[in-house]
């Protein structure tokens, strides 16, 4: 868990970079309706989520730097017993000052009397437009309002910034708590890879799979961190698979990718495994390509290396790899430079991971890709899809889609595999589904 004064440290990190003369404002996510009378599972929003570890709805929170650091406002719901009984226990105002460490908390129907009077003397609003079109129009409605006054009487922000920049930019690196949470959430990941790979027969069909992935993430305190795939034959060639409804079939591979949320932290993890609990010596040799290209990229993600030349490390061998199996036609300069490899390697090598699976951070500064820096958390997951229909290639490789994905976090040396206790090799993956 993520303790209080984490929490508190981050605030005050974010009010050290406003500056004095600001004030920050963000919205808890909304609720949404599924269809009628019936939500979607509430899940906070990350940044909000980041600021406070408080996770209940309609809340929005003010920090106000100082010289001494600054206040936290939290603007929330107060207890309801009657609401309660239906939806459970609430933190409440006492609750968001002693449990979530508030220097101050109004309930939210106090917005409009308390909120507009602390911008005043403020120069700059730091917050993300169009991220609450409701909270948008009621804040670009006081600021209007301001600017009929006096001066002298009130002096109103004139300008209104994205938060997002500099909040990114913190979440991006994860504290020493953060990779423990981390740590925790790969851990459940694996051993819902693992179930799967135990119990896999031909004859199943993806949605007992799906079932048992689901089954350990519950038993563990989580949630998916996302929809997971298990695609099994060509379905893995279909990057986007949630059917999860199809029969498996001897003699396929079958393509899970699933992810555990621990408190609040994702993981995100890719096997590619035989049905039958044995790859056919072709699909053996494809999988070994795109595992020679993942372990080439993990190798290389180290403090200072481009974010971009981890993917081209992946694509480099890949190819090379393709062009020995056939699968591709040219040379290996010729198929870098005219791209031919995109035809099976459709999607970038990997991405940022914490509290959103896609995680936030800049992949670019001022044009050039991002230096990796000890801290960062991503996954490397290249992947090669051959199209059922493609003539092109040999029969025994259509229709075979394999991604191999692991989360890495960069430290000063080799990156640390926080994944990295589940099997990978085809040879240990045939052992444990025999065992
Ligand atoms: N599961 C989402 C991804 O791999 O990016
Ligand atoms: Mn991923
Ligand atoms: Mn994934």
């Amino acid at each position: 868990m993520i303790k209080q004064k984490e929490y508190a440290k981050r605030r005050m990190q974010l009010m050290r970079m406003a500056g004095e003369d600001s004030i920050i404002i963000v919205c808890a996510a909304p609720e949404r309706i599924r269809n009628n009378d019936v939500h979607y599972p509430y899940r906070q929003d990350s940044d909000f989520l980041y600021l406070t570890g408080f996770r209940e709805p309609e809340a929005l929170l003010v920090m106000i730097p100082d010289k001494e650091g600054g206040q936290s406002i939290l603007f929330c719901r107060d207890r309801d017993p009657e609401r309660e009984m239906w939806d459970g226990p609430m933190a409440g105002l006492r609750g968001a000052v002693s449990e979530i460490g508030m220097d101050e908390a109004f309930a939210r129907e106090e917005i409009s009397r308390r909120l507009p009077p602390m911008l005043h003397d403020r120069e700059r609003i730091y917050y993300d437009l169009g991220s609450n079109p409701v909270f948008d129009q009621r804040l670009i409605g006081w600021l209007n309002e301001f600017r009929e006054k006096p001066r002298r009487t009130f002096h109103a922000p004139e300008e209104i910034h994205a938060l997002d920049h500099m909040l990114h930019d913190l979440r991006l690196y994860k504290s020493r708590a953060e990779l423990t949470v981390m740590k925790r959430s790969a851990q459940v990941a694996v051993t819902a890879h693992e179930r799967a790979m135990q119990v896999c027969q031909p004859g199943m069909n993806e949605s007992e799979i799906h079932a048992e992935l689901l089954h350990t993430f519950t038993r563990n305190h989580c949630v998916p961190s996302y929809q997971a795939i298990v695609g099994g034959g060509a379905n893995a060639c279909i990057l986007h698979y949630i059917a999860n409804n199809a029969e498996l079939r001897d003699g396929d591979l079958l393509l899970i990718d699933a992810g555990a949320e621990y408190d609040g932290y994702a993981s995100d993890i890719t096997r590619t495994f035989p049905v039958s609990g044995k790859y056919s010596p072709e699909q053996r040799d494809l999988y070994d390509v795109v595992l020679a290209a993942q372990l080439a990229a993990i190798e290389k993600a180290r403090p200072g290396v481009p974010w971009q030349r981890v993917h081209d490390e992946a694509v480099h061998v890949a190819t090379q790899g393709m062009i020995d199996l056939g699968i591709l036609k040219l040379s290996l300069e010729q198929e870098l430079e005219q791209e031919g490899y995109k035809h099976f390697y459709v999607h970038n090598t990997g991405h940022w991971l914490g509290l959103d699976v896609h995680d936030v951070g800049e992949y670019q500064i001022d044009g050039e890709s991002r230096e990796l820096e000890p801290g960062m958390v991503m996954t490397v997951e290249p992947g090669i899809y051959i199209p059922p229909n493609d003539t092109s290639v040999r029969k025994c490789f259509r229709g075979v889609g394999i991604r191999i994905e692991d989360d890495i976090v960069i430290t000063k040396n080799a990156p640390l595999v926080l994944t990295g206790g589940l099997v990978k090799t085809a040879d240990d993956i045939e052992a444990l589904m025999a065992g």
